[in-house]
């Protein structure tokens, strides 16, 4: 399999960390929040397994570290089917998912992370595996080419997505389940954070637990990554228990502020209010001026900036609010104020 090692994730990060590994919940009971999303998943679950029928094709659509993979395994796990996983990027041509395909066990689940990254060519391969079980294959070459079709095991496929936006809508409408994940609560959050310091058997008090979530962006991936990091504080200035004050202050350190905003957020809002007069510019304007990649902007840390109220989406580019402008200090432009007057 070509590509492999161009597969980005917004994050920046290895494909597969090894935090979320070790903290990722295996079955649906551990799944912390999204309740709708989950309760809907049970009943689809159980209902294929007593039939014996392979799950229906399911998009997992949200921003990065909310649970998409997890989901997506836990799945498996609960249908009691193999797990096999690619990436978008990495199916590069024809027979790289022939590959897969014709490889998988009956009922197993295919995931194909970041699917909205799949060449375009490539889509038309998965719409008769995805709805009638079959692989048309050329073989041979020239004159004597001819096209086979090939019978896949019944299989369910499980895309996941940053931007189910950018999915085509054939490809979006051949997947029977469609769930999209939101942030998370602050109390789900500090559930999730307890539940990792069990784990990974670090002593938290219900206090630092709720500190730690409620700066986490509302991602649960974030709040293990912090977690971490807090740890290490207090075993160094402290006695190694995560209090609300030790929490504190390791946040502080990291700076993290009170809203969760990390300094990237922070840069990002700045730039749009120092550099662009508070806005609207362009996204990959903006990406240029704090020297990020316009994905990760998009992905990563636009969609929590624009839930929290401190950035506006208009048609001519981004706009900071003025709960931006207050949450840096900085005084609006008057026609601004009056805009969000
Ligand atoms: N609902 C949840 N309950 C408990 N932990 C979670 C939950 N969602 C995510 N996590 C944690 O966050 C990490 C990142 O989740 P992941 O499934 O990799 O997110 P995504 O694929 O959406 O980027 C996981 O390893 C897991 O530890
Ligand atoms: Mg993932």
């Amino acid at each position: 399999m070509s590509g492999a090692a161009r597969i980005q994730t917004p994050d920046a990060l290895p494909a597969e960390d090894e935090l979320d590994r070790s903290l990722r919940p295996k079955r649906l009971d551990d799944f912390v929040g999204q309740a709708s999303v989950r309760e809907q998943l049970a009943v689809s679950i159980e209902a294929a397994a007593a039939r014996g029928d392979a799950l229906d094709h399911v998009l997992l659509a949200g921003p990065p570290g909310l649970g998409k993979t997890s989901l997506a395994q836990i799945v498996a796990a609960e249908l009691g089917v193999p797990f096999v996983q690619t990436a978008g990027p990495a199916l590069e041509r024809k027979g790289d998912v022939a590959a897969f395909l014709t490889a998988l066990e009956p009922r197993a689940v295919f995931f194909v992370d970041e699917i909205h990254r799949l060449p375009r060519a490539l889509e038309e391969t998965f719409y008769p595996a995805m709805e009638d079980g079959q692989l048309p294959i050329t073989v041979g070459q020239g004159a004597g080419a001819r096209v086979v079709t090939l019978d896949l095991p019944p299989f369910t496929l499980i895309g996941a997505t940053t931007r189910a936006g950018l999915l085509t809508t054939p490809l979006r409408d051949r997947f029977g389940i469609q769930h999209r994940l939101e942030h998370y609560e602050p109390d789900q959050l500090a559930r999730i954070v307890r539940r990792s310091a069990g784990l990974l058997g670090i002593d938290v008090e219900p206090a630092g637990a709720r500190a730690i979530a409620a700066r986490s962006r509302g991602t649960p991936r974030v709040a293990n990554r912090l977690l971490k990091r807090v740890r290490d504080y207090a075993e160094v200035r402290g006695d190694g228990t995560v209090t609300d004050a030790v929490a504190g202050h390791a946040l502080d350190l990291l700076e993290v502020d009170h809203e969760g905003l990390d300094r990237l957020d922070r840069e990002l809002l700045r730039a749009i209010c120092e550099l662009f007069g508070g806005g609207p510019v362009g996204l990959s304007t903006l990406a240029v001026a704090v020297g990020e990649e316009q994905d990760t902007v998009e992905d990563v840390y636009e969609p929590y900036l624009l839930q929290r109220g401190f950035l506006e989406r208009t048609p001519r580019g981004r706009a900071a609010t003025r709960r931006a402008w207050a949450h840096l200090g900085l005084e609006p432009p008057a026609e601004t104020a009056q805009l969000f007057g």
